[in-house]
């Protein structure tokens, strides 16, 4: 796994050539389980934003684990309340951080704009040394992301990240990536095979019990086999001790204003450190994959043999 840097990337630029190849060959590296990393912040950020951003705290830290922006509701969640104004200028601030990603991702990765799915953005003012953090919920833990409430079907999560401490570094540990663990672990003692035969009874039941549910205002959820293998994957991995001290380890130390990109469901990933980071996650449907072969879908559909998305 390698961080590809990339010094002066002009938006303008790539934008007006969405057919030159590169943002092709970017994909590629992030499908690889490698790191985009732009030393410097590659979107607008003002100095006055930033200042007001350093001196927000959320609510209940315990709970929620970072202040959330949702985006298609143009609402905020986890912050501790004070006055009105503040928390409109939050808002509107995530708003226009928000909109600068994507238009700068659209720019970057043309196979993946306007196909993807937009998820939550995310600001991060705790400390992540020791957070004290349910052991399911811990970041300091090694894991692949995989989301308990919002299941993908397929689709990948591609995040966003960028450091505003004003000079500590966000200090990450990755190690393997997701297909690789998948092709040693999956149908060892934990961690089960999926089984696509609950795909077409349960499956069914499944979807037909969530779909009733969300009518009378119940928030069921149902999993493919394979968002449940994936969550199950990140709880593995969170609670193997022997994984987590004795797996090949690449520390990075992200400096301040610098913003790195990642597939957080290929790169097992930990922050052990640092305070004060943005992040606006994207949903890559499958079928905009530019490696549809490495994903890791893929990789255990090949060891299952059967389809573990797919509609009945
Ligand atoms: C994560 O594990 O996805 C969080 C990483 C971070 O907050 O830097
Ligand atoms: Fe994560």
């Amino acid at each position: 796994m390698a961080l590809i840097t990339i010094q002066d990337f002009d938006m303008t630029r790539a934008a007006s050539q969405p057919d030159s190849g590169l943002g092709r060959w970017y994909c590629q590296q992030l499908e690889r389980g490698h790191i985009l990393f732009f030393p410097r912040i590659p979107f607008e950020l003002s100095e006055e934003d930033r200042a007001f951003l350093l001196t927000q705290q959320q609510a209940g830290a315990g709970y929620h684990k970072n202040i959330a922006y949702r985006p298609h509701q143009d609402r905020i969640t986890g912050l501790v309340k004070r006055s009105r104004q503040e928390e409109e200028r939050l808002r509107s601030l995530m708003r226009a951080y928000s909109r600068r990603v994507i238009r700068f991702m659209a720019a970057l990765l043309p196979p993946y704009a306007s196909r993807w799915r937009l998820d939550y953005a995310s600001f991060r003012p705790q400390e992540e040394r020791g957070r004290p953090l349910r052991l399911r919920s811990r970041n300091d833990l090694l894991h692949v992301d995989a989301f308990p409430t919002r299941p993908t079907g397929g689709g990948r999560i591609l995040r966003v990240f960028t450091n505003i401490h004003p000079t500590r570094p966000r200090h990450w540990v990755t190690s393997e990536t997701c297909d690789v663990l998948i092709e040693r672990l999956a149908g060892t003692p934990g961690l089960p095979l999926p089984s696509p035969r609950h795909h077409s009874i349960w499956g069914r039941l499944g979807r037909a019990l969530a779909t009733a549910g969300r009518r009378v205002g119940l928030p069921l959820i149902h999993r493919s086999p394979y968002d449940a293998f994936m969550l199950r994957l990140h709880h593995y991995l969170k609670e193997h001790r022997e994984f987590q001290a004795s797996s090949p380890k690449h520390v990075w130390a992200f400096p301040a204003h610098s913003t790195w990109i990642v597939f957080t469901d290929m790169v097992t990933h930990a922050v052990l450190s640092g305070q004060f980071a943005l992040e606006q996650t994207f949903i890559v449907p499958h079928e905009a994959l530019v490696l549809p072969e490495r994903s890791p879908l893929r990789v255990l559909e090949r060891l299952v043999g059967a389809p573990l998305t797919a509609a009945e």
